[in-house]
């Protein structure tokens, strides 16, 4: 994830942003930058690399100027070089940028026909680019920036200087997080508390769709029409912690919210988003292997299950897949003429770490699916996929769960294009669907937490719940109910739904709230038709689905949590979201230990 700071002062800024900057270090980057405004000019320095190569660059050419912008950059569109490193200037606008402009290349493209000139392969700087256009144009700042909001999409926080209003930040934020701190007559902004925690302790916590303006007064803060709207201040304790909560009450909570920050971070590292491809590592060549073993445990196993889906269908590679303490004690015949993938947001899992070395053993090429890339499961592979969604605190694991979807769906599609079983126009088409993700996860979350409050309320009375679904949202039906059990402690069980008549049915009756999760694919007329068992026999229904699903069943439910319509095979991330609110919230109901269920490890290191 990038990092962003401002501050317009009252004293020089730039040695005190980059000291800000340090405090984001742990999101991870590859080159910074900073930039000022001082008597009518904007300046920066830029560089590749750690904060000490910047740091060095304004030792040998300082900064002046009580008003600045700065940023740690990890590599999206551009390779990680000072030329693509943040503060993006054009025509005196400046600009850094955390998250994805997903639309950037259609409006590179109208404004290179418009005569616009680029210096860098990024897509922020399509940003500085629309607001100097609109500038010229005319409009004023303030209208200048909500212009360009209603015109960029994706997942996004900017922050936006002027060079001829040295008095002036701007801010928004669609997705990743963007926090506001008080200062005595000085204003601050940054990606969160930690950012800000060297100047004050005292912030506001921006909502997605806001826009802010700061000077040394304070903030106006409006929605994208421009209308004024109130945040509340809060006293932070970020200078006591690495990670904060947020404005969360939980790090699950704050890590569900993040999935849309960090999924444009995975997404980032395997896909080109200017060709549209999957770009993987090539130590497994997917081309030459018979077969592909999987083995993890927990929810990284039920991330495994649903690549299982992805590897048969668009790869045609059969999949053998396992939970890691079953894995290698089958014995089962393996060659050297397959791969094995072992998937571990700890990387240290003892059960797994046994697994790989069980295949290593039997001369299997060697792929790892993980959070942490020195771990040791990482270290012992011959190919390491990381997943960069940032730390995970909350022991139910929730990003990392749909990072590891991710990626193992740009590794399946990968596969596909090498084994020649997927087309160009195929891998564009599914490669487009991934980079929504951002986007529609922003939407849902700010969607249906209402609903799912009030449905968790209820659900929070039953002792026993039952998950179903098909195809890749029958993996998911298994993780709702590992989500549920493991921190709201209540009973629940994953089917797939074609099993119910063939035992599950028995159990059904009013006591039995049944979740199904359906989108208005393939499988959805069969799924009707087990949640018409359900309903014949009393069992309460909740339903997930989208609006045509919505639409096109007529049964009664408990709640009918709708979803936008999205391709296949983005659907098992974006519905992994309700399904881990209901287990939050549930869970909050509940009054457990949310962040530290009773008996559970964050990572399981003994067998
Ligand atoms: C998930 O919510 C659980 N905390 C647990 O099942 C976890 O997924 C499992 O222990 C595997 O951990 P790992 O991904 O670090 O290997």
């Amino acid at each position: 994830m990038c990092g962003i700071v401002g501050i317009v002062g009252t004293q020089p800024v730039a040695g005190r942003l980059v000291d800000a900057l340090k405090r984001l270090e742990y999101r991870g980057y590859d080159s910074a930058g900073v930039a000022t405004i001082h008597e009518g000019a904007l300046d920066r320095r830029r560089a590749e690399g750690k904060l000490f190569n910047l740091e060095r660059r304004l030792a040998d050419e300082p900064l002046a100027g009580n008003i600045g912008i700065a940023h740690t950059r990890w590599a999206t569109h551009g390779v990680p070089n000072e030329t693509n490193a943040h503060p993006h200037f054009v025509d005196g606008v400046a600009v850094v940028h955390n998250g994805i402009i997903e639309n950037f290349s259609e409006i590179r493209d109208e404004l290179l026909a418009d005569g616009a000139s680029f210096k860098s392969q990024t897509d922020t700087e399509v940003v500085a680019q629309l607001l100097a256009k609109y500038t010229r144009e005319g409009l004023g700042h303030r209208d200048a920036m909500l212009k360009m909001l209603r015109r960029v999409t994706g997942a996004y926080a900017l922050v936006v200087m002027f060079k001829d209003d040295p008095d002036t930040l701007m801010g928004a934020l669609s997705g990743p997080p963007l926090a506001v701190g008080y200062g005595k007559g000085e204003m601050f902004i940054g990606s969160d508390a930690i950012a800000l925690s060297p100047f004050t302790n005292e912030i506001t916590y921006l909502v997605d769709g806001d826009c802010v303006v700061i000077n040394r007064k304070g903030a106006e803060i409006m929605d994208h029409n421009g209308n004024r709207v109130e945040r509340p201040r809060q006293i932070t304790q970020a200078a006591a912690f690495l990670v904060d909560k947020g404005n969360h009450r939980h790090f699950m909570e704050k890590e569900i919210h993040e999935q849309p920050e960090v999924i444009s971070h995975a997404l980032s590292h395997y896909i080109d988003f200017t060709s549209g491809t999957v770009k993987v590592d090539t130590a497994i060549d997917f081309s030459a292997v018979r077969s592909l073993a999987i083995s993890a445990c927990g929810t990284a196993y039920l991330a495994g299950l649903t690549g299982k889906y992805w590897f048969e269908r668009y790869a045609r590679l059969p999949v053998e897949i396992d939970v890691a303490s079953e894995f290698r004690y089958r014995e089962m015949p393996l060659s050297p003429d397959q791969a094995a993938l072992f998937i571990s947001q700890s990387g240290e899992t003892a059960d797994t770490l046994a697994s790989l070395r069980y295949c290593k053993a039997e001369g299997l090429k060697i792929g790892a699916v993980v959070n942490v890339k020195e771990s040791t499961i990482a270290r012992e592979s011959d190919a390491v996929f990381p997943i960069l969604a940032g730390p995970e605190i909350g022991v139910a694991s929730t990003k990392a769960f749909t990072c590891q979807l991710a990626v193992l769906a740009a590794l399946s599609i990968a596969a596909g294009r090498e084994r020649g079983t997927i087309s160009a126009a195929e891998e564009t088409a599914l490669v487009k669907a991934l980079m929504e993700m951002p986007r529609i996860m922003t939407r849902v979350l700010n969607s249906i937490q209402p609903q799912i409050e009030s449905l968790s309320r209820d659900l929070s009375r039953y002792k026993d719940v039952l998950y179903l679904g098909r195809g890749t949202s029958y993996p998911l039906a298994l993780e709702g109910a590992l989500k549920l059990k493991e921190i709201s402690y209540i009973h629940a069980e994953g089917y797939a739904a074609g099993e119910l008549k063939h035992g599950p049915i028995a159990l059904i009756d009013e006591n039995m709230p049944v979740i199904v999760i359906a989108p208005h694919d393939r499988f959805f007329e069969k799924t009707v038709s087990n949640m018409q068992e359900v309903a014949a026999r009393g069992g309460k229904i909740i339903f997930i689905t989208d609006e045509k699903g919505a639409a096109a069943s007529k049964l009664p439910t408990m709640a009918t949590i709708v979803l936008p319509m999205v391709e296949e095979i983005i659907s098992p991330m974006i519905y992994a979201l309700p399904i881990q609110m209901i287990a939050y919230y549930t869970a909050v109901f509940m009054g457990t230990d949310v962040d530290q269920p009773r008996n559970l490890a964050k990572s399981v290191t003994v067998e």
